[in-house]
């Protein structure tokens, strides 16, 4: 695989969308993001790493970081996670609040925000600190000890957190949270609002293009719970578009609105693209169009 020349056709097919899809404002913090950066960047198996643009340059993980808290919730908890939330396609927006009514305050999936409050809250029980733990695991993967929370930013989510505090409030009625509110949306805001880069991404997701194997080649979880997560990231990795990626990525995924998304090609490679502009959805229009250029110009997917 020529993964430079993949990535240099990949930028130029991202960086032709300029002036598609809108920067993030509901978070205040992320207005501020530089609508035309760019950045991707491929970890392989074997160890090698490659990027393009601004693929070191740190931006808000938000959403991606529910890989993360899915995976370490599972590893040091195990199934009875499921108990609390489901593993459907909602078909709704990321940050809808209308399933939760008729389905008893369980979340459809662990990627949409209520599900991935019930995950922050378990993760929470198990640790005794999600967002350290999210961080750790980021820190530990990547080599990069300088990745943190960025403080303004959780600032900025909690100010205008009507809609998360909300949802953790109704999952809290159905006696779906273990902890209390103000405790899960704490960990939440904080993990959602590292900084981090397609760089630190890539090496810190491999674990699941490596079937649950991490860098130092101990085993965060089995080859078949590895499966299982790459799973539901094809199917609600990227919300009420999982049906469009997977037809034009064709890779599990995971998007943050912070403009990232990153993709496992399992056995293969890890791949993250950063672009701040968003469509409907809340899925980055430049990272998609460059997943989707890699896949197409390669062959290379899960189908
Ligand atoms: O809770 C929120 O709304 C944000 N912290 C995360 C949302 C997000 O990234 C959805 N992704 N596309």
């Amino acid at each position: 695989m020529d993964y430079p020349r993949l990535l240099a056709a990949a930028e130029r097919a991202a960086r032709a969308t300029t002036g598609q899809g809108r920067v993030a404002d509901y978070i205040p913090a992320l207005a501020s993001a530089d609508p035309e950066s760019f950045g991707m960047a491929v970890a392989t198996v074997d160890g090698r790493l490659y990027g393009v643009g601004d693929w070191e340059r740190p931006f808000s993980v938000q959403s991606i970081s529910k890989l993360f808290t899915l995976a370490l919730a599972l590893a040091h908890g195990g199934d009875g996670l499921w108990q609390g939330v489901g593993r459907e396609p909602s078909g709704n927006p990321f940050n809808s609040l209308v399933q939760l009514e008729t389905e008893h305050g369980i979340p459809r999936n662990p990627f949409i925000n209520a599900g991935a409050l019930v995950v922050t809250d378990r993760l929470l029980s198990l640790t005794g600190d999600a967002a350290g733990a999210v961080r750790d695991f980021l820190r530990q993967e990547s080599g990069n000890p300088l990745l943190d929370t960025d403080a303004e930013v959780a600032a900025s989510e909690a100010a205008h957190g009507h809609r998360n505090a909300a949802l953790a409030h109704f999952i809290a009625s159905h006696d779906n949270l273990h902890n209390p509110v103000e405790a899960v949306l704490e960990h939440y805001y904080a993990h959602c609002a590292i900084a981090t880069s397609c760089r630190d991404l890539v090496l810190a997701g491999s674990f699941l293009a490596r079937h649950g194997a991490r860098a130092d080649g101990s085993r965060l979880m089995s080859r078949s719970e590895a499966k299982r997560i790459n799973s539901v990231l094809l199917t609600c990795g990227t919300y009420d578009a999982a049906g469009d990626f997977a037809y034009r990525v064709g890779l599990p995924g995971k998007s943050g609105v912070g403009g990232g998304i990153l993709a496992i090609i399992p056995g293969r490679a890890a791949v993250c693209a950063w672009g701040p502009r968003l469509d409907r959805a809340g899925n980055s229009v430049a990272a998609v169009t460059a997943l989707d250029t890699l896949t197409t110009l390669s062959g290379c997917s899960v189908f």
